[in-house]
């Protein structure tokens, strides 16, 4: 039966595609949106759902010109892999844009299956100096932008009764340090919005979790941290080091495969023990 089949399909001369030998993750054809894509965890985490043929769309925030090129150099990555991107500038701060991000990714790209809440910053400062947008800054980037995107995403993945949500919260969601008062509350605030929307959406097959990253080696983190705090981080870590944002888009990858179908709700560290 075979073998009449290939025959038939040389005779028209349709030619057959190689198919990998096996991909757990069946996730080959899916769409992902990944927020922040453009630079660290987040293209880290775009390459990595790429490689198992998923298409991806992804947003960044224009700040000049550097950040314009880092999201070309990803979007041509992306396609060298051989799977379609939809990219430009989208500020998760502000609603109607994530609005507008999200039905022109549908129009691009098909649909939706994978949403990565990944866009965050930080602004630190003992909390008594803490300014007013230093505050605001963060936690409408960090939560706001996470609950902007996945209210936008909800009504379509309940519809396909499917969907994988991933939120890119930190281990300073679960525990605090000397001056991050607006990003430990966003992150903290984050895993809450995680579990209330596991709970929702869940009853319609769609799984919602978060990875909590400890300290990883983005340029965010070399070039904005001091290496005392560096040094401190790794010794605090029992495995001894600082993670790669490879380490954060393997573990998001897993939530987005069959592997994780029963797992929703949930926070991952990946943090090499930094929380023990
Ligand atoms: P990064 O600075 O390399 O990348 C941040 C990305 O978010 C960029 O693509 C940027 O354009 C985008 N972005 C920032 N503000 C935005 C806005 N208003 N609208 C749209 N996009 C915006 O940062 P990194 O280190 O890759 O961090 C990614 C996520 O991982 C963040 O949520 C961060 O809080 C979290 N994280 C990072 C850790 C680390 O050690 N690097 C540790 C724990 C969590």
């Amino acid at each position: 039966m075979h073998d009449a089949v290939e025959a038939l399909l040389d005779e028209v001369g349709v030619e057959t595609q190689p198919q990998p030998l096996f991909d757990s993750t069946r996730l080959r054809g899916q769409v992902a949106l990944v927020t922040g894509g453009s630079s660290g965890i987040g293209r880290a985490v775009a390459l990595e759902l790429a490689r198992c043929g998923v298409h991806i769309a992804f947003c960044f925030l224009d700040s000049g010109a550097q950040s314009r090129l880092d999201a070309q150099e990803v979007a041509q990555r992306l396609r060298a892999m051989e799977v379609r991107v939809f990219f430009r500038s989208c500020d998760v701060r502000d609603s109607r844009e994530v609005r507008d991000f999200v039905r022109e990714v549908q129009e691009e790209l098909g649909g939706i299956q994978i949403l990565v809440n990944n866009a965050g910053i930080g602004r630190d400062s003992a909390l008594w100096r803490m300014e007013d947008h230093e505050w605001e800054g963060v936690v409408r980037t960090n939560l706001d932008g996470a609950f902007f995107f996945t209210r936008a995403v909800a009504p379509l993945m309940r519809a396909q009764e499917y969907g994988k949500i991933v939120n890119v919260t930190s281990v300073h969601g679960l525990r605090s340090e000397f001056g991050i008062a607006n990003y430990s509350a966003s992150k903290a605030g984050l895993i809450g919005l995680t579990r209330s929307a596991a709970v929702e959406l869940g009853p319609r097959n769609v799984n919602v979790n978060a990875v909590a990253p400890g300290y990883i080696r983005t340029t965010r983190l070399t070039d904005g941290v001091p290496s005392e705090v560096l040094d401190r981080a790794r010794e605090r870590a029992v495995l001894g080091r600082l993670g790669d944002p490879q380490d954060v888009a393997g573990v998001v990858l897993f939530l987005c495969s069959e592997a994780a179908r029963h797992i929703t709700g949930v926070v991952i560290p990946v943090d090499g023990g930094y929380l023990l």
